[in-house]
C-alpha cells in the first residue's frame, strides 16, 4: 500500500489513523517493533517539519531513517528521477518518503518501488499526512471534526496543503472555506471568496504561505499591504467564533499572512501542529509497514 493521496485511505483507515497519532500523542516514548526496518528519506524540496517528523516519527518505531542528501547526490550529475528511484529499490528500503516539485512525480516513483512510498508533498498536488496530522489536531481540540468550519487562507493555488485538507476534512463532515488574493485562487478549486467573508464564525483558521518559489510573477504587494488585505490579523480573528483557533502548517511568514502577534497567540496551535506530525507519521508508518 501507498500513501499517495488523501484518495488512498479509506474512511476507516483515516479513523483508524486519528486513533493511533492520539495514542502516540499520549503515550509518548519509543518502540521496538519495526526495529530493523529502513525507511528512505528522498526530499527534492526544502524541508523542516516533514522531513525531521518523517525521520523522529521512523526513529521512534525503532525503525533506521536514512536522508539521501540530494544536493551531494548523483541527481546533480544527471541521474534520472527513475533510475534513481531505481538505485534506491535495489537497497531494499522498507519503505520510501519522497517530497518533489512536480505533481504526480511521487506517484510515478512508486510504481517504480517494491516497498510503501508516501508522499510527503508532491508539487501543488497532495500533502496527505499535513492534513491528517491538522485533522488531528482540530479532533483533539473540539473532540470531533463533524460540524466545524474551517477557513484556510492565502495561496491557494500553490496548496498541496489546501487541497489534501479540503479533501479530508469535508470526507469527515466539516465545512470548508477558501479564501485568498484572486491570482492565488485556483480555477479547479471553486468556492474561493473574502477573506472578510471565509474567517466570519469559522471554527478554525488556517493561513498558508504565499509560495514565491512557484509564482510566475510577484504580487506586487508589499508584506504590510499583503497583511493588510489577506493576512490574519488580530482584527481579522475577532471576526472568527469566540473560541476560533488558529492553525498554519509552516513554514511561516510573520507580518505577511500572519500578523507576529497571531502566531504566538494563546489560541494558536501551529506548534500543536508540529508535534502532531510525529505522532502521525508514526500511524502512517505503523499501518504501511504492518501492511
Ligand atoms: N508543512 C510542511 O510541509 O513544512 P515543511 O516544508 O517544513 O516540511
Amino acid at each position: 500500500m501507498d500513501l499517495l493521496s488523501i484518495d488512498s485511505l479509506t474512511d476507516e483507515q483515516i479513523d483508524g489513523l486519528l486513533e493511533t497519532a492520539d495514542l502516540f500523542t499520549r503515550r509518548g516514548g519509543g518502540s521496538t517493533r519495526y526495529a530493523g526496518r529502513i525507511v528512505f528519506n528522498l526530499f527534492y524540496e526544502n524541508s523542516t517539519r516533514t522531513l525531521m517528523s518523517f525521520a523522529a516519527a521512523a526513529a521512534r518505531l525503532g525503525a533506521v531513517p536514512l536522508t539521501l542528501p540530494v544536493e551531494q547526490s548523483s541527481i546533480k550529475k544527471g541521474e534520472t528521477l527513475a533510475d534513481t528511484a531505481r538505485t534506491l529499490n535495489a537497497m531494499g528500503p522498507d519503505a520510501l518518503v519522497m517530497r518533489h516539485g512536480e505533481d504526480g512525480s511521487v506517484a510515478e516513483v512508486a510504481q517504480l518501488m517494491d516497498c510503501p512510498v508516501l508522499n510527503a508533498g508532491d508539487g501543488t498536488n497532495e500533502h496527505p499526512t499535513q492534513a491528517l496530522l491538522d485533522a488531528l489536531t482540530l479532533r483533539q481540540h473540539f473532540g470531533r471534526i463533524e460540524g466545524l468550519t474551517v477557513a484556510i487562507c492565502g495561496d491557494i493555488r500553490h496548496s498541496r496543503v489546501a487541497r489534501s485538507n479540503r479533501k479530508l476534512l469535508e470526507r469527515l463532515g466539516a465545512t470548508v472555506r477558501l479564501a485568498g488574493p484572486p491570482p492565488l485562487l485556483p480555477d479547479d478549486l471553486p468556492g474561493g471568496g473574502a477573506i472578510d467573508e471565509a474567517v466570519r464564525g469559522a471554527d478554525a483558521v488556517m493561513m498558508l504561505r504565499i509560495q514565491r518559489e512557484r509564482l510566475a510573477e510577484e504580487l506586487g504587494d508589499s508584506p504590510g499591504e499583503y497583511l493588510a488585505s489577506y493576512g490574519l490579523t488580530v482584527e481579522r480573528l475577532a471576526q472568527a467564533a469566540p473560541h476560533a483557533v488558529v492553525l498554519h502548517p509552516g513554514p511561516m511568514n510573520r507580518g505577511v499572512e500572519i500578523a507576529d502577534e497571531i502566531a504566538d497567540h494563546p489560541r494558536s496551535l501551529i506548534l500543536r501542529q508540529v508535534a502532531n506530525g510525529v505522532a502521525m507519521r508514526m500511524a502512517v508508518l505503523d499501518l504501511l509497514l504492518s501492511a
